[in-house]
């Protein structure tokens, strides 16, 4: 097995096997944004779904909300992102281009790449100046200061404002959560690495609202169970690292921090953020709209409570599981490429084959499979071309299990079902697939790459 992996192959063979396409390529492109294809879709969808059934489903202590994407003004004011929501950005007047200060050690100067910024003598630098990273829009007819609004820059906020009509109607007492996925839009400097840094990414973020002398105790409950969320989903333990941020480098609203780090081809990057947000958001919410966000129990007892905040993007995920997943090796005398996902998370679960494309009673056996199997999930049917081609095209896209109708089918009703990772092959009754597929997506899945 060759653990090789490299970001160049994960964008070729996403775009490819049509995961992930860069935008408006017609036009040229724009840089770093990306459209997602079918498996794309079907994919982002499975990593939305387990995560939703984890934070939401499976638990009494949490419900879902979904909020608009642009919010009003002072939202932003409130929550500190029009004064705070910056990098510091440095301009080349010799080159023209545009660095993060904080980052110059990581760009190349304009004039001479395998230098760094300020290295060379026609290098002339302007002193750092805050750039917000929030996307401006108006809102209405007018285009004036007071029609001003912005794009949001994560969905938390959305959260905190609907915390009275949660608490109202969803009758809940802390400690309790709400949970939203949606996009969040980031001017950001350096984009790049693929769906890694992003200007347009789809959040998950969970506000967990928290009795404040519970708050550290729920931190780290939150750290524990992202974690294993991971670790159930198939990344490898050892490409997984929690890291704790030191004071200077928390946010504004922080009192803690830890990343979930995953060991991509760029090295240790943040996958997911834990914060304690402590009670900054809801009490800097209570000043700025004058209504009061606090917790008021029966016997009259009120406080405002803490949170504490899983939030994490889905192109972040995804990249991960791309990279853990992506395998080269040789079987017999041919090279094959697969993607070992997680079968709850690979687009398609089950690519259903008549070995002879044109033989009509195999195909009328395998499409009969297919309809049935189609209804509960995430089936391909495929009758184009040679069976060692088919198979080798459902590798790369990862697909767990194929059943092939070969001749032996039309004799006793049997298929034969090839395993991804193992190349094993079964036989089994195609009356029994339908229960074979339930419980072979209930059983526990690890990466054969090893720990
Ligand atoms: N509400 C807290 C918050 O937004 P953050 O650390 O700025 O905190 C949370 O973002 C998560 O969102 C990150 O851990 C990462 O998974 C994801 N994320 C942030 N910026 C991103 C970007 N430009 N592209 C892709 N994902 C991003």
């Amino acid at each position: 097995m060759n653990d090789a992996v490299t970001m160049d192959k994960i964008v070729s063979l996403s775009r490819r096997r049509g995961f992930v396409f860069p935008s408006s390529e017609i036009y040229g492109g724009m840089g770093s944004t990306f459209d997602y294809g079918h498996y794309g879709v079907l994919m982002k969808n499975n990593i939305r779904e387990r995560w939703f059934e984890a934070m939401v489903r499976n638990r009494d202590d949490i419900v879902a909300i979904d909020s608009a994407v642009i919010l009003h003004p002072k939202v932003w004011e409130a929550s500190g992102h029009v004064a705070g929501f910056t990098d510091p950005l440095i301009d080349c007047r010799t080159c023209k281009l545009r660095f993060r200060a904080d980052k110059l050690e990581d760009s190349s100067c304009g004039r001479k790449p395998s230098k760094h910024p300020g290295e060379t003598p026609e290098c002339d630098l302007t002193e750092p100046r805050r750039f917000n990273l929030m996307f401006e829009t108006t809102v209405g007819a007018l285009q004036d200061e007071g029609s001003r609004a912005y794009l949001r820059p994560e969905t938390a906020q959305g959260i905190f404002i609907n915390f009275k009509n949660v608490l109202q109607i969803a009758r809940r007492k802390p400690p309790f959560g709400i949970a939203q996925i949606g996009k969040s839009f980031r001017n950001e400097i350096t984009p790049g690495n693929f769906l890694f840094r992003v200007r347009e990414f789809e959040q998950m973020e969970m506000e967990y609202f928290v009795p404040p002398d519970e708050a550290d105790k729920w931190y780290r409950y939150w750290i524990d169970e992202r974690l294993n969320w991971y670790r159930r989903y198939g990344l490898r333990d050892s490409k997984l690292r929690v890291r704790e941020h030191g004071p200077e480098e928390r946010s504004h609203y922080s009192r803690g921090t830890s990343d979930i780090e995953y060991e991509y081809p760029i090295g240790w990057s943040e996958l997911e953020g834990i914060a304690n947000r402590g009670d900054f958001d809801l009490t800097q919410h209570t000043e700025y709209s004058s209504t009061k966000l606090e917790y008021v129990g029966q016997d009259g007892e009120r406080y405002v409570p803490y949170v504490i905040e899983p939030a994490v993007s889905i192109e972040r995920i995804m990249v991960a599981l791309l990279v853990d997943a992506y395998d080269e090796e040789v079987v017999g005398e041919r090279e094959r490429t697969v993607l070992r996902l997680h079968p709850k998370m690979a687009p398609v679960t089950a690519a259903i084959l008549p070995l002879i494309g044109k033989s009509d009673d195999m195909v009328a056996k395998a499409r009969s499979l297919y309809e049935d199997l189609r209804r509960r999930h995430s089936v391909e049917y495929d009758d184009n071309g040679a069976i060692g081609r088919r198979y080798r095209r459902q590798d790369e896209i990862g697909t767990p299990w194929a059943f092939t109708v070969d001749e032996q089918t039309l004799a006793d009703d049997t298929v034969t079902v090839r395993d991804r990772d193992s190349l094993a092959q079964e036989r089994l009754s195609i009356a029994g697939v339908g229960g074979w597929l339930e419980d072979a997506l209930e059983r526990g899945w690890k990466s054969p790459k090893g720990n």
